[in-house]
């Protein structure tokens, strides 16, 4: 067995209660001054003050101690809403958008998404993997060590399961954990522009059980907004992913209000995501189905729209994680260091609340919660040590990366 002792830390930690932390919960974080935290096989097994982790381990070996030099100790970063599987960027649409054209009419005029599911059918999966991994580092070395990755470029099977295929082969390179989602339903494809029906029909006889038969993805999403799909094309595909044990959750009333928030938790989703125009009686019905509010401040920062209302939905007890959404459209950020400072310093969320949202909030949208989220004893030892006092550093030290040290099962990684 080996052992590692963290010392001379000052840990904020949220704390595991066995569900998502909401309201005032969302809050509670734990906070040793001067800290220890001792890793048995990748694995905590201890934490609290030095001086009492100390007591605890009279007359045992450590194989090493690390002097964490006063930097403050939180849990690796779960980014639980990413679609970093591309094959190419999309730079001159941006220079669209800053000049004045919305992101859903460029997807209209065949833009925006279906630009990129054109990248992804020229592309192998071994160009995916390249791509992908570059990414996943990026953000591992900004301090994410889980992430959750969508396919939603392919619109087919083929390239859907060549999508998930190479978010496999991330995974199990990267020190990372990967979650992979399927989010066939991610875009109308040209051929279906005027039957979209047809196409949900083909993502649920074929798309779905080839994806659920080889094993590749264990959630579903889908994108439902005005010209995309509705809710009942949405409610359509859940029910059948759920039929067959995938998890499901929804890009849900990004642009317009369409109330896929109360699809969400009619359905039991274990998130919602973006929520920008989500209206107050479906944030609370949502809070008492047990959904997590997945939001991605850096999409309304990119987009120019009002970010999605923390404060309300945190106030109606709705717990809420952050994602950085990162795609070549809406949202090119790996930095959860920036979502987070966006959310503290534009969305009235304390550092306490962020860090939560950013950690054991985003672990349970992901279903990662009982290995990681949190420092909890018999989590693994997923953790950052960050250049600073406390965890506002995220926000305060602005466009750079607070984060100086990453750590995974215990083993340094960046
Ligand atoms: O979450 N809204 C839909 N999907 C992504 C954007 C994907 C893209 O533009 O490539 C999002 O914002
Ligand atoms: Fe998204």
């Amino acid at each position: 067995m080996s052992s590692k002792l963290f010392h001379n830390c000052r840990i904020y930690t949220p704390v595991d209660k066995g569900e998502p932390a909401a309201g005032m919960a969302q809050s509670n974080i734990t906070h040793y001054n001067q800290g220890a935290l001792l890793v048995e096989n990748g694995m905590i097994s201890k934490i609290g003050a030095e001086s009492d982790v100390l007591k605890s381990l009279q007359n045992r070996t450590i194989d090493q101690f690390i002097d964490c030099k006063s930097r403050c100790m939180i849990p690796g970063f779960v980014d639980p809403h990413t679609h970093m599987c591309f094959a190419a960027e999309r730079e001159s649409e941006f220079q669209m958008r800053l000049d004045g054209m919305a992101y859903l009419d460029i997807l209209k005029r065949g833009g925006g998404i279906l630009s990129s599911v054109d990248g992804v059918k020229k592309a192998t999966v071994e160009e995916l993997y390249e791509n992908c991994l570059k990414h996943a580092l990026k953000a591992l070395s900004l301090g994410t060590t889980t992430l959750e990755i969508k396919s939603g470029y392919g619109l087919d099977t083929e390239n859907e399961l060549k999508m998930l295929r190479a978010i496999g082969k991330v995974s199990r390179t990267t020190p990372q954990d990967v979650v992979a989602t399927f989010l066939g339903a991610h875009a109308v494809p040209a051929a279906y522009k005027d039957d979209p029906d047809t196409f949900i029909d083909l993502v649920i006889t074929e798309m779905l059980p080839a994806v659920s038969r080889q094993g590749v993805a264990t959630q579903c999403d889908i994108f439902c907004e005005k010209g995309v799909f509705t809710i009942d094309q949405g409610r359509r595909l859940l029910r059948a992913a759920k039929e067959l044990g995938m998890a499901v959750k929804i890009h849900a009333d990004e642009v317009h209000d369409l109330g896929g928030a109360a699809l969400a938790a009619e359905l039991g989703a274990i998130s919602a995501d973006h929520l920008l125009a989500a209206n107050d009686e479906n944030i609370i019905k949502m809070a008492r189905a047990g959904v997590v509010a997945n939001l991605l401040p850096a999409t309304a920062y990119s987009l120019k729209k009002p970010y999605a209302r923390a404060r309300k939905m945190i106030d109606n007890r709705l717990p809420v994680a952050l994602a950085t959404d990162c795609n070549p459209g809406s949202s090119y950020t790996e930095s959860m260091p920036f979502v987070i400072g966006l959310a503290i310093l534009n969305m009235e969320m304390s550092p306490a609340e962020a860090l939560t949202a950013a950690t054991l909030n985003s672990a349970y949208s992901t279903g990662v919660a009982d290995r990681c989220g949190s420092l909890d004893p018999g989590k693994q030892a997923d953790l950052l040590l960050l250049d600073g006092e406390s965890p506002a550093i995220l926000a305060y030290h602005a466009g750079v990366s607070p984060v100086a040290r990453v750590y995974k099962h215990g083993e340094k990684v960046c």
